[in-house]
């Protein structure tokens, strides 16, 4: 098999399944009108949409259907879970030429980009799916003027992005794209997401937080964390820039992401080291009823008390670095 990311693929991909979500979007829109002053409305609307369980259940099924496309076999893949809004109005900028993979999506990366409505001649982005324009990937050279001359390059009809009904549009996490000017009066409404190997070595985004296909149930699944719904102690050294402002967002932002259960809190006293912290690893106060600790980061402890967590059963979750000390 030749590797995705090298793969011509056909650029548009026809679905069954597009026209019932094209149809859901539409239906939760109702008489919305697609103006700036509603942007919120309408996002809201999208977001709504997305955790609807019977858009779910089709936006797997359409996932998985497009990753044996790409891959041959979606054995191995994984799927972004909350898929990106794109509202585009009459007359504004969209986003900036780009290639996912400067975002941090990795080389095995698709893109699925599925219109909605108004997806026509001047609303659409435009794509180079083929590197026509021969921008050389290797180059460690970057500059913001390589992007102001790409622009104009980018800009031609031939480039336009405009899937035949029922139809959406695949391309590499290394196609150059983007949508310039809406230059029409319309409102574009599309929205897109990616699906990649999971364990793409290339890719900085959290994988392990994606849909995971099952083989199984041939289907994609939620990856739970091994401490969801799970009863952890939040742990803050009040140490890291002299505050617990930093760490506290961080450790409840993560334990509302994974779905841990904070049941007790501890302050560090912090003017003395970490002597809370190193007595919880000899035993102190640190019952069974715990899974694990959640604390900032890695870096709030010396050496020396990241070996004993380490070696010790203790499950220490470090929010910063997203993993086990
Ligand atoms: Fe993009």
């Amino acid at each position: 098999m030749s590797s995705p990311s090298a793969r011509k693929l056909k650029p548009y991909i026809y679905s069954n399944f597009i026209p019932l979500i094209q149809k859901k979007f539409l239906c939760n829109l109702g008489k919305t009108k697609l103006v700036k002053q509603n942007l919120h409305i309408i996002k809201k609307i999208f977001f709504d949409t997305f955790l609807d369980e019977a858009f779910i259940n089709l936006y797997k099924s359409f996932a998985k259907d497009i990753s044996t496309i790409a891959y041959d076999d979606p054995k191995d893949t994984c799927l972004q879970v909350t898929p990106t809004p794109r509202v585009s109005f009459g007359g504004s900028h969209g986003t900036s030429i780009h290639t996912d993979y400067w975002y941090g999506h990795g080389k095995s990366a698709f893109t699925v980009w599925v219109p909605i409505l108004n997806c026509i001649s001047g609303s659409t982005f435009y794509s180079d799916h083929y590197n026509e324009l021969g921008f050389d990937h290797k180059s460690k050279e970057f500059s913001i003027d390589l992007l102001n001359n790409l622009t104009p390059r980018i800009s031609q009809d031939k480039y336009k992005v405009l899937p035949p009904e029922s139809s959406c549009y695949i391309f590499n996490s290394l196609t150059l794209h983007g949508s310039p000017l809406n230059t029409t009066s319309k409102t574009r409404l599309s929205f897109d997401f990616r699906i990649s190997k999971k364990d793409d070595d290339t890719s900085s985004k959290d994988l392990k937080n994606y849909f995971q296909y099952d083989y199984e149930s041939q289907n994609y699944v939620s990856s739970y964390h091994p401490l969801f719904k799970k009863s952890v102690l939040k742990y803050v050294s009040n140490a890291y820039d002299k505050s617990s402002f930093v760490e506290n967002i961080c450790i409840n932002a993560t334990a509302e992401k994974y779905g841990f259960l904070i049941s007790d809190q501890e302050g560090e006293i912090m003017r003395y080291g970490n002597p809370v912290f190193e007595a919880i690893l000899n035993g102190y106060s640190l019952s069974k009823k715990y899974s694990g600790i959640v604390v900032f980061s890695s870096t709030i402890f010396s050496n020396q008390i990241i070996k004993r967590i380490k070696s010790s059963n203790i499950k220490v979750w470090a929010c910063l670095e997203n993993k086990f000390i």
